[in-house]
């Protein structure tokens, strides 16, 4: 088993990432002094896979817990869905010694979170990711949130979590394209901050496409090293945390333009890392050598690397980005590479240079 500390003063929290950890959840919960009862938020594809074992072990370590399952899905983080998990923590009677468990991917732990962050004004909630991409991203940092519908995680708060379970046995029954996805993201860590581990993922990627869980642990515990480090620097995203929008301003533009149903999250970061090394080429300094090696890296994954767009979804994409609230001037702001492993961030490319470069993936 691997640990990796967040460093946040007071509130400072371990993530261990190991196999079968779901069985040890009870016992460690014991250790963070928490109230005796606790409610699992889960969705309806993780709950019935593992929400009896969570249970048990929570039981087993005399901890009463109750299971609230919500629809899988985006839709779900909505505030319709945060007011059905507030219903039933009160009709519960959970009070503010009581703690959430957050058992499910990404979309559940920034609902549960949230939840937990707004119930009697914060109760405590521990992190059971069971995406790759929820392991190694979003359930470490904070972030919490729900979406509106004018828009992707719109309405949340900074609230961490007391501790997170990264299992990574759970990851046997992810679907292999939310493998891949959450991929997209180890990658991305390589890109902004460690070249050395970005050439290990070069002879690691067969084993993590094939589920190798000593090749996953020892990436996903980088991946949360890297994360930790930066959250620690950045809690609330002041500055140094944008670097982990690498790939993110093309990626969430053409997430919207393609309604969320063509693309998963990782997959339109894939392109979006693509084209952000291209214009790292043309403004940061990154030699084309590099910009390859990514390209081919997330190919490797399994990951879109071309714009598979009409001309005409194209030009929306382009439209969509030159009425984002951070274009002004006809220019957009970028996390762009100067090398492998080195990113600035807030850097200004000329929309026509993206649209450029956009045309180049096509
Ligand atoms: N808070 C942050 O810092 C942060 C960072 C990145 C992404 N996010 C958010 O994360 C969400 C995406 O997360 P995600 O990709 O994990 O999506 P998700 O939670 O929707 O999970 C993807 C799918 O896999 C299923 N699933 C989850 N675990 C499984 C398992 N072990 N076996 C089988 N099926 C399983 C889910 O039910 C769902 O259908 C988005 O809402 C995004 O905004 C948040
Ligand atoms: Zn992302």
């Amino acid at each position: 088993m691997r640990e990796v500390k967040v460093e946040l003063g007071g509130r400072s929290y371990q993530i261990q990432i190991g196999s079968e950890l779901l069985d040890s959840i009870g016992r460690q919960c014991k250790k963070l002094s928490l109230g005796r009862r606790c409610m699992v938020i889960t969705d309806s594809n993780v709950g019935p896979l593992y929400g009896e074992k969570v249970g048990a072990s929570l039981s087993a370590a005399g901890f009463e817990s109750v299971q609230v399952t919500v629809r899988a899905g985006e839709q779900t983080k909505s505030w319709r869905t945060a007011a059905y998990c507030h219903d039933q923590l009160a009709a519960h009677r959970m009070e503010r010694g009581s703690f959430i468990v957050a058992l499910g991917g990404g979309v559940i732990g920034d609902l549960a979170g949230f939840v937990a962050a707004t119930y009697l004004r914060g109760v405590a909630f521990v992190q059971v990711p069971t995406t790759l991409l929820a392991q190694v991203d979003s359930s470490v940092g904070g972030k919490t949130g729900i979406n509106l519908t004018s828009g992707k995680n719109l309405v949340g708060a900074f609230y961490q979590p007391r501790h997170v379970f990264c299992d990574l046995s759970t990851l046997d029954s992810l679907p292999d394209r939310e493998l891949r996805s959450g991929l997209s993201e180890v990658v991305k860590y390589g890109i902004i901050y460690d070249d050395v581990f970005f050439r290990r993922l070069e002879k690691l990627m067969p084993a993590l496409v094939g589920r190798q869980s000593k090749a996953l642990g020892e990436i996903v515990a980088r991946c949360c090293a890297i994360k930790a480090d930066v959250v620690g620097q950045d809690e609330t995203e002041t500055g140094l945390r944008a670097i982990l929008n690498f790939g993110h301003t093309i990626g969430h533009a053409l997430e919207a333009v393609t309604h969320y149903k063509k693309y998963l999250h990782g997959e339109a970061i894939s392109i979006g890392q693509v084209a952000a090394a291209r214009l790292s080429c043309l403004q940061a300094g990154l030699t084309s050598a590099e910009a390859r090696s990514m390209e081919t890296l997330l190919e490797k994954a399994g990951l879109p690397v071309h714009l598979t767009l009409k001309k005409q979804q194209v030009e929306s994409l382009i439209q969509a980005m030159s009425l984002d609230k951070k274009v002004s001037d006809g220019v957009v702001k970028f996390v762009l590479a100067s090398r492998l492993g080195q990113v600035q961030w807030g850097c200004k490319v000329p929309m026509e240079q993206v649209r450029e470069v956009l045309y180049q993936l096509v």
